[in-house]
């Protein structure tokens, strides 16, 4: 997610603004820049790359002055560079977003038809004109300004705007994206996150949805945006900063995992079209016409994602998928044809064996299409297609959010074949994009119960293996929290396929073996029940995720950890969590590093 902060005072503001870009580096980004009026005009100064680069960019041009705004950009529209790097300041308007405007399209083809001329790629850009647009058509202040071109905008946003001719004031806004206010003596600040600001003041406002702050330098005026005024005092934070940047978790693992519904809203936005019981795909179109077959490569938590979409995209579609580890497909001499169209599902878009993979798969005449969460990778650079996660940078090894949004982005996917294939009837894919919106708020509801999976993780966490059990779609799942256990606690374990069962690992099973079984509601719950009574009558302890509502499970197993009921489809977003949450615990409670585990790397870049 992108950084902001603003300073009005009596001290130079770039400094300041850069000390909180720097605290907010953990967030993850590829450009930053600030804009600071000094003289009756604000100067900007951005710059592509780590923060160091702007700030020797600012020892060769200046940014004086006490009033200013800055910015560390992750990437969602627009590749990195100097030109795509907020603020974006268009007439005697800057602006800093952290955010994704979902009308973006739309607005800009009416700014332009108007005549705006843009310098970059950005979403951002587009609330540039349209306050400058509001100035234009007789706006007599900034807050005002901004106002008006807020009830424009449609999406996430959390915004800091300078104007040219009223250097007494910054105007700050905030819809579904993070921001705070700073109460200092005489001088105030607005940011993405406390852990900008900490060290200037302990003072902070927490900026709520649909709310606006006019900061000058004796006082700030908070109202909602209808311009009703709001009384809210400050709280006084005893955070370090250390620990903000954590949000207050102790592992980054633990934030990721909790920012899951938001990154799944921001991965949703802008991309269904409820009205035509489709969905959007970044301007992407897939030709189905001459696909024959669909290729998926990837490693680890991207491969097990990958095997879910499988099931996503053959059921939706009808398309015929084979899934393979991306470092066994480049080896094995495939056969590769002009008619196959390879999906490549890569995190960090840089992982050795994937493009190895995506290399071979061009060769061969394939079109390749990526799936990652890193704008401009090397992977969706080199593929035909690319489509983003906007999951935000995922900072822990263990991969959370970015696979449930990848699990998001294959679901979006299928609709979109299966409704160009002809496979996928509107009523079926309105009911399913319907359960997709739904899908963040029972995601919250699954992480908020998360206390249960502690007790279990320090009832089992001294085990010496686990086995996790699941059918159909939840099998790939099964493969999921078996990886997260294991990489992160060190303790060895196995996903099967429930009904594999039964061909040999019934063997490892005793009183010692906790045994995680995925057995919600569906179409082959019967046939898990039975496996799991299997592993019952071998003293095997077991632990159900089961479907809230189910009265039966509990008889037949030690543990029972509910979720909320979904479709068939989707279960797999919502079943990993415990399992996600069940591995964070128990390495917690034999107190192993989870955020950069031994002998593993965020992202294998060698083969
Ligand atoms: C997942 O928790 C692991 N960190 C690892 O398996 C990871 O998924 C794998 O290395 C693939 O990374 P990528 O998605 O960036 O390609």
């Amino acid at each position: 997610m992108c950084g902001i902060v603003g300073y009005i005072g009596p001290r130079q503001a770039t400094p300041i603004l850069v000390n909180g870009l720097r605290r907010l580096e953990y967030r993850g980004y590829d450009s930053a820049g600030v804009s600071v009026w000094q003289d009756g005009k604000s100067r900007v100064v951005r710059c592509q790359g780590k923060l160091q680069g702007l700030v020797e960019k600012l020892e060769k041009e200046p940014a004086p002055g006490c009033v200013g705004i800055g910015h560390t950009r992750w990437a969602t529209h627009g590749r990195p560079s100097d030109t795509n790097a907020h603020p974006h300041k268009v007439g005697r308007v800057s602006v800093v977003h952290n955010g994704i405007i979902e009308n973006h399209l739309k607005l800009r083809q009416e700014l332009e038809s108007a005549g705006a001329k843009f310098s970059s790629e950005t979403d951002t850009e587009i609330v540039s004109h349209l306050i400058h647009q509001e100035f234009e058509t007789g706006a007599k202040n900034l807050t005002d300004a901004v106002l008006g071109a807020l009830k424009k905008v449609k999406g996430a946003y959390a915004i800091v705007v300078l104007d040219d001719n009223a250097p007494d004031t910054i105007v700050a806004a905030k819809n579904a994206s993070p921001m705070v206010i700073g109460i200092g003596e005489g001088e105030h600040y607005v940011a993405s996150d406390v852990t900008a600001i900490l060290s200037e003041t302990q003072e902070i406002i927490f900026t709520e949805e649909g709310e606006i702050v006019t900061l000058r330098k004796d006082g700030y005026s908070l109202t909602d945006l209808d311009g009703k005024e709001i009384e809210r005092a400050p709280q006084t934070i005893r955070w370090t900063a250390a620990q903000a940047e954590k949000d207050g978790y102790r592992h980054y693992m633990a934030k990721e995992i909790h920012e899951q519904p938001r990154a799944v809203v921001d991965t949703l936005a802008g991309r269904i079209d409820l009205e035509h019981d489709n969905v959007t795909l970044d301007g992407i179109e897939v030709d189905v016409s001459n696909i024959k077959r669909i290729v998926m490569v990837a490693c680890g938590t991207s491969y097990h994602s990958s095997l879910v979409g499988k099931f996503l995209i053959e059921d939706m579609s009808r398309i015929p998928v084979e899934v393979d580890l991306a470092s066994e497909y480049r080896y094995r001499n495939p056969v590769i044809r002009k008619t196959d169209l390879v999906i490549a599902i890569s995190q960090s878009g840089e992982t050795a064996d994937t493009m190895g993979a995506v290399q071979l798969a061009k060769a061969g005449g394939a079109k390749v299409l990526a799936i990652s969460n890193v704008l401009e990778s090397s992977i969706p650079r080199l593929a035909d297609y690319a489509f983003y996660t906007h999951a935000g940078p995922e900072i822990g090894v263990a991969s959370t959010k970015a696979f449930t949004t990848q699990l998001v982005s294959l679901a979006l996917l299928a609709i979109h074949l299966g409704r160009q294939t002809g496979e996928l009837a509107p009523e079926r894919a309105r009911k399913i994009l319907a359960e997709l919106v739904s899908l963040p708020n029972k995601m919250a509801d699954v992480i908020e119960h998360g206390a249960q999976l502690q007790i279990i993780a320090r009832r089992y966490g001294k085990a010496k293996g686990f086995l996790f059990m699941g059918r159909g779609n939840l099998y790939p799942i099964a493969l999921e929290g078996a990886l997260k256990l294991k990489e992160i606690s060190y303790i060895h374990a196995e996903g099967y396929s429930a009904g594999e069962m039964k061909h040999g690992p019934i063997a490892l099973i005793d009183e010692n073996l906790p045994v995680v079984v995925l057995v919600p509601q569906g179409p082959l719950y019967d046939k898990v029940v039975s496996n799991l009574t299997e592993v019952r009558a071998r003293e095997g302890k077991v632990i159900a995720i089961a479907t809230r509502g189910d009265n039966d499970i509990g008889a037949i197993a030690d543990e029972v950890v509910m979720i909320p009921d979904t479709l068939p489809e989707l279960q797999p977003i919502l079943a990993v969590l415990p399992l996600q949450q069940l591995s964070y615990y128990v390495a917690d409670y034999l107190g192993t590093d989870i955020d950069q585990p031994r002998n593993l790397a965020k992202s294998v870049t060698v083969e």
